[in-house]
Formats: structure tokens, sequence, C-alpha cells
């Protein structure tokens, strides 16, 4: 079904994350008119689902049935093949409430030893869900595949990226010019799809 978004569309942002609304609202091309989250005073759901997309989804659809908007949420996270997709969902989650990236990254490392698997595989999943209210919802999701490296290398860049090498290159997320990995990133392929997916 082909979904339209009409130019000057009042939309939410399915975060509280001011920074997170803007990269979001600028990738959809703008002529919006955006709110976030936060500032329709909506609540901020737990992640309780055990999938990218179905997180996405119980976001916006939470938003848009709150606020009488059409809603945009994201989830985002990095799969290990060799841990059975972990950490998945709980990528945020395992750098702890002090967003310990450095953590999360030893934590990886540590449990692919206990593992004692030399599979390296790694991918980078963006669900994005665009929900109408009380409507239907559209739900993408975009993927790069790659392999693990450590100890993490480069410091552009946030979260696992230093540990992160994209299939057919030799420098991690952390090392590459941000152009240049936004060019390949599960993110803007996700929005790819979602922009294929509207009229
Ligand atoms: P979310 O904000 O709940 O979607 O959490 C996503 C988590 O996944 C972030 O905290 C990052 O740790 C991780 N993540 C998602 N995308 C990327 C990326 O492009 N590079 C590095 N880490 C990422």
């Amino acid at each position: 079904m082909a979904l339209k978004l009409e130019p000057g569309a009042r939309l939410v942002v399915a975060t509280h994350n001011p920074g997170k609304a803007r990269e979001l609202a600028e990738i959809l091309g703008g002529g919006f008119q955006i709110a976030t989250a936060g500032e329709l005073g909506l609540r901020e759901p737990e992640e309780t689902e055990s999938t990218f997309a179905g997180n996405a989804l119980l976001k916006a659809r939470l938003a848009a049935d709150a606020s009488g908007r059409i809603a945009l949420a994201d989830d985002s996270g990095l799969s290990v093949r060799a841990l059975d997709g972990q950490p998945g969902v709980y990528s945020a989650r395992w750098a702890g409430p002090g967003r310990d990236f450095p953590l999360a990254m030893a934590k990886v490392e540590e449990r692919l030893g206990a593992a004692e698997s030399d599979d390296l595989a790694a991918w980078f999943t963006c669900a994005l869900a665009l929900a109408w209210p009380d409507g239907p919802v559209v739900v993408v999701e975009g993927r790069v595949d790659g392999s693990l490296t450590f100890p993490p290398r480069g410091g552009r860049g946030f979260g696992y990226d230093p540990i992160f090498v994209p299939e057919g290159r030799r420098e991690t997320f952390g090392e590459m010019d941000p152009a240049e990995k936004e060019q390949m990133s599960h993110r803007s392929r996700a929005f790819a799809k979602l922009k294929a997916a509207l009229i």
C-alpha cells in the first residue's frame, strides 16, 4: 500500500532526544512541522519487544495515538552472529545508564571469548516505523553487514563504531569519514526504503 505524507504535515518524532529528532526530520527531506515526543509531553515507553521493528512500531504507534499526529520512530543496534544476535535490541542497555560504550564493547569481546568462536560476523540494523493516528503503519529495516575487530579503533562516530568494519573495507566506522559511513549505513538504507514506501 502506498501511503501519502503531505508537505506541511504535522509529525511527531517519537524520541525525547532533540538531536535524534533533528536527524530523523532532516533525512525525511524537510517541509514538515516536526515536534518531539518530549515537546508534546508524551511518555517514553519501555522498549519491551524482541525485535528492532517491534520496538520502532511500539514507539510510533503510541506517539501517533497519543498525539493525533503522524509519528516516526526508530530502533537500532548491533547484532553479533556468534552471540546469537546479541546485543541486538539491548545495544544501548549494554552500555549501562552511564552510556559507557568502551564497557559495552569490552562486554562484546568478553562474550565472544566465552563463546570460543572465531566467527566475527556482525551487522547493524535500523528499523523505522511511521504510524498514522488510529490508522496504518509502515515499518522498514536497513542493515549493514561487516565484522568485528578488537581493540576498538577510531574516535569518530559513536556507540559500537570503533569495533565494526563494514564489508569490503579495512577501516572501522569509528575511523571512517562520517559522510562516507552515512552513505552505507543501516540508517540511510532504512530511510531509502521508507521514502520508497511513501508517495
Ligand atoms: P536506540 O537509540 O534505542 O535505537 O539504541 C541504539 C543503540 O545501538 C545505540 O545506543 C548504539 O549503541 C547502537 N547503534 C545504533 N546505530 C549505531 C551506529 O551507527 N554506530 C554505532 N552504534 C550504533
